[in-house]
């Protein structure tokens, strides 16, 4: 075994395995495609110069070491049989630059797919869809500088891609944004390609647990203070990214046209920045704020405390301050006691971190501090002009009535129980119906008077319960009926 330097441990006991097939002549094991070696389910054909594939692959082959040779094509039929157990494929430093849309078909198990070092120029659409259960795949050092928005689809188990030393210009946002689209990534090597620009925006709303891996130095980026608010960010958060390529991390200024460290931009020879600050979370008195404990680590079990030391329980449905199902605080309503620096114990088997989250209260409602005035005023003003509105009504309609309505007193009398005070769109025909609804109205309060509206306008009748009304309290009715139909 000290023979081999062989990276990872998967490897050791095929090679003990190995050892035995090379003790038994040379690696010609039944199943065994000509100059490679074998070791059960590890076939390994590497650094012999292969120009084409060996085509009798073993069935049950789990690893496939085609890696140092001279491939410049990966077809559809590269195996005429399905191998159903593969889960590890190396085809890294060939001359890959064809790969067929359908070279995944007969692998669907794949877990690790290394397709380093080649000099694959173009990612055509769909290419990766066959591979659901693929968790690392290995892109770097190609040339690819076309990506289609497709290739990457419906890879459900993908966690890491390393699309590092290409010629990508363009910041593929849908890998990250589209949470459907590749749910586990974790890490995204984006580092020396030629991206310029940044959908800062989009990269900020990112959950720290993807921020921690994305990777994107030695891009040629163009200086902007967005650029600097972002990773001066993520470097507070201590996120990987930025933690372990610090130096890396750079962009050019436009007229000097030099390249400077990203969490420089804020000295004076350089964009002069706005100093950073921390964000701190703004509510109003009686608002209700969520507040997410946004981990490095992903499904991080998370605990909450108060600013006053206060471990905050789980789902107290009772309580004004609790933790949801989600991990996220939830503080309903706020109020200014509430105020603080609120502290998440994020922990995980990997990794344990403590958040800050500093919550200021404004001592009034979103709407402004004058707020309950506005409102007290907006309903005094309501009142007011219902009553006007009714005592209109009352006033001038009647004469209308009274002046056409000589000879048609009979027929009125009979619908004057349907009337409503509720209606308040006035009449568009003032000649019939006008007439005969304002007149149903006055008759309505005349009938049980005995008398025409027209003459005692002061009493009004609401039909639905027959009370009979002074005009101060109909104002307290009508007033927010009015209001609620505004
Ligand atoms: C690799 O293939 C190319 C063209 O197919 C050929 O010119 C070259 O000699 C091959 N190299 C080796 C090491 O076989
Ligand atoms: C940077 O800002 C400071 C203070 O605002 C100012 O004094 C200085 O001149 C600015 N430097 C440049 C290069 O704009
Ligand atoms: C919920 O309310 C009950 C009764 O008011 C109280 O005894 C209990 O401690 C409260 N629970 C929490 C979690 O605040
Ligand atoms: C947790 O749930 C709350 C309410 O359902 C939601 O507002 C919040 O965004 C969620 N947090 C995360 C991190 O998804
Ligand atoms: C995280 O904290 C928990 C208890 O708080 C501890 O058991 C665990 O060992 C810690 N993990 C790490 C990686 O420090
Ligand atoms: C809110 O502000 C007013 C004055 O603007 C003050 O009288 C009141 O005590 C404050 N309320 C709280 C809870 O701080």
């Amino acid at each position: 075994m000290w023979l081999w330097p062989v990276p990872g441990t998967a490897w050791l006991l095929g090679l003990m395995l190995l050892g035995c097939g090379l003790a038994r002549q040379g690696g010609s094991v039944l199943n065994c495609p000509p100059k490679c070696v074998c070791a059960s389910n590890i076939i390994s054909c590497s650094k012999i110069s292969l120009g084409t594939i060996p085509t009798k692959l073993p069935r049950f082959t789990a690893v496939l070491d085609l890696s140092h040779n001279n491939l410049t094509r990966l077809r559809a039929d590269w195996t005429p049989v399905r191998l159903a157990h593969l889960h590890s494929l190396m085809l890294n430093h060939n001359a890959l630059a064809f790969i067929s849309t359908e070279a995944f078909c007969h692998v669907p198990h794949l877990r690790y797919l290394d397709l380093s070092s080649n000099s694959i120029k173009a990612l055509e659409e769909y290419l990766f869809s066959q591979l659901q259960e693929l968790e690392v795949l290995l892109l770097y050092n190609n040339q690819i500088a076309q990506m289609d928005r497709s290739a990457f689809d419906d890879m459900a188990s993908l966690q890491k891609l390393y699309l590092s030393q290409n010629q990508i210009s363009r910041f593929p946002v849908e890998l990250v944004k589209d949470k459907a689209k590749l749910p586990e990534l974790a890490l995204l090597d984006l580092s020396s390609n030629k991206i310029k620009g940044l959908p800062v925006a989009a990269l900020k709303s990112l959950p720290a647990w993807i921020k921690n891996g994305l990777y994107l130095h030695s891009n040629p980026l163009s200086c902007d203070c967005g650029l600097y608010e972002l990773f001066t960010h993520w470097h507070r958060r201590q996120l990987s990214s930025v933690v372990d390529f610090r130096e890396e991390l750079v962009c050019s200024l436009p007229q000097a046209k030099r390249s400077i460290s990203v969490l420089s931009l804020n000295s004076q020879d350089a964009l002069n920045c706005s100093e950073f600050k921390e964000h701190m979370l703004e509510a109003y008195l009686g608002d209700t704020v969520t507040i997410n404990c946004d981990a490095k680590v992903r499904g991080a079990t998370r605990e909450w405390v108060t600013p006053t030391n206060k471990r905050i329980p789980k789902e107290a449905a009772n309580s004004t301050i609790t933790v949801l199902g989600n991990g996220s605080l939830q503080i309903r309503p706020i109020q200014v006691e509430d105020m603080g620096t609120y502290t998440c114990y994020a922990a995980s088997q990997a990794f344990n971190e403590t958040l800050y989250v500093e919550v200021t209260v404004h001592n009034f409602t979103q709407h402004g501090p004058h707020d309950s005035l506005n409102t007290a005023y907006t309903t005094l003003v309501g009142c007011i002009l219902s009553v006007i509105l009714v005592l209109i009504y009352l006033y001038l309609t009647p004469c209308r009535c009274w002046c056409c309505g000589h000879g048609k007193q009979a027929i009125q009398q009979e619908d004057s129980i349907h009337s409503s005070m509720l209606s308040t769109t006035p009449n568009h025909d003032p000649e019939l119906a006008g007439c005969k609804e304002s007149l149903n109205r006055h008759v309505a309060s005349g009938a049980t008077q005995g008398q025409n509206g027209w003459a005692q306008p002061w009493v009004m009748d609401l039909h639905a319960n027959g009370t009979t009304l002074l005009p101060g309290a109909t104002a307290r009715y009508v007033a927010p009926i009015l209001l609620s139909h505004q």
